[in-house]
């Protein structure tokens, strides 16, 4: 009996250590480790950034932040209208600016051998594959249209497959450069009612670790940056909370925090803001995945409800 006391005790002891260092390494990845610096990808030495949907949200504050850190700037996205005032702010920075407007829910192999041949022309030091799309409200997998679709495979998959393609080359040449994949809460914990988006971003995950492994001896860094809801036109949240950051600040974290995991558990994953950091902590680490997929669900159905009832409003209305 006394025996068995002491196993137990000795237990114990063993899962309370794992926790007290569980925390303490979450403690010192979000509030005092540094990440990798940037000039190692060529910041302020003539090397480029490329961002992908850079002229809202996270994307336009991550091509003004990698822009202050002495990066020239290759600019994609949708409306040349937006790239051209965008490319204005950023030249103010003081760094060398070209635009491509591109629309990647249409592209044809011309167009990519266009993106191709003006990102051969730099030396890219970092791509960010930022573009991508949700729905409009949460729905049920079989209401999502055709076209909507269509939009999630192109730009959350096959834009990030296309733009890595690319831009691996060169960047396995000269031994160095960062690709930030643009990922999302919705494959840290599935989400009903998000289905499609959910397993976009789950692709986003593995393609990025599965790469992050396989070009790592060939001095490139590949980061899969998991990001809870920030202020933006996609996640329909203009005031910021403790859990949901304006885009400048959570960008900052971004670019302070390369190579760090921050609230992750997973290899080659980031998630750099403190808030969303320890909301990983206690999805990951303490609630089991099946409640967190129930908690999930009761707050996108909420959210569903609360779509329906605002477009049913509109209608009356007109
Ligand atoms: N915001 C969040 O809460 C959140 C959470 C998790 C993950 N993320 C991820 O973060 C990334 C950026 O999200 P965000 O909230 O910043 O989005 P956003 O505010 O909607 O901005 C999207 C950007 O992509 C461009 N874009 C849209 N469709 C395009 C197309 N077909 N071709 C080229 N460019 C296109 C937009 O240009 P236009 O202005 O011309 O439309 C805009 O610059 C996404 O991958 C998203 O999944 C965001």
């Amino acid at each position: 009996m006394a025996a068995l006391q002491t196993a137990f005790a000795y237990v114990g002891i063993g899962v309370v250590a794992y926790y007290i260092s569980l925390i303490i390494t979450f403690i010192y990845d979000v509030f005092v480790r540094t990440g990798i610096k940037l000039e190692k990808f060529g910041a302020g030495k003539g090397a480029w950034a490329v961002v992908t949907g850079c002229t809202d949200g996270l994307g336009r504050e991550a091509a003004l932040e990698l822009a202050r850190k002495g990066f020239n700037m290759l600019l994609l996205s949708r409306s040349q209208e937006k790239l051209d005032s965008m490319a204005e702010e950023v030249r103010k920075l003081g760094v060398e600016t070209r635009v491509l407007a591109v629309d990647f829910g249409k592209m044809t192999e011309d167009k990519w051998q266009q993106v191709g041949q003006e990102m051969q022309a730099v030396r890219v030091g970092v791509l960010m594959n930022n573009v991508g799309v949700s729905y409009d409200y949460p729905m049920h997998v079989e209401e999502v249209q055709e076209q909507t679709v269509n939009s999630l495979v192109e730009l959350n998959m096959r834009a990030m497959i296309k733009m890595t393609q690319l831009v691996l080359p060169q960047m396995k040449e000269r031994k160095s450069g960062l690709i930030l994949n643009s990922g999302s809460f919705a494959a840290l914990v599935p989400s009903p009612f998000l289905s499609i988006y959910s397993g976009t971003k789950g692709f986003v995950k593995y393609f990025s670790q599965s790469l992050a492994a396989e070009v790592a001896p060939y001095g490139v860094v590949v980061e899969h940056l998991q990001t809870y809801f920030v202020c933006s036109r996609m996640s329909k949240t203009r005031r910021p909370t403790f859990l949901i950051p304006m885009p400048k600040p959570y960008i900052k974290s971004v670019f302070a925090k390369i190579g760090v995991e921050g609230g992750s558990s997973e290899p080659y994953t980031s998630i750099p803001f403190f808030s969303h950091a320890l909301m990983a902590f206690v999805s990951e680490r303490i609630v089991p995945k099946q409640l967190a997929i129930n908690y999930n669900h009761s707050l996108l159905s909420g959210l569903r409800k609360r779509a329906l009832k605002k477009i049913q409003m509109q209608k009356e209305q007109n």
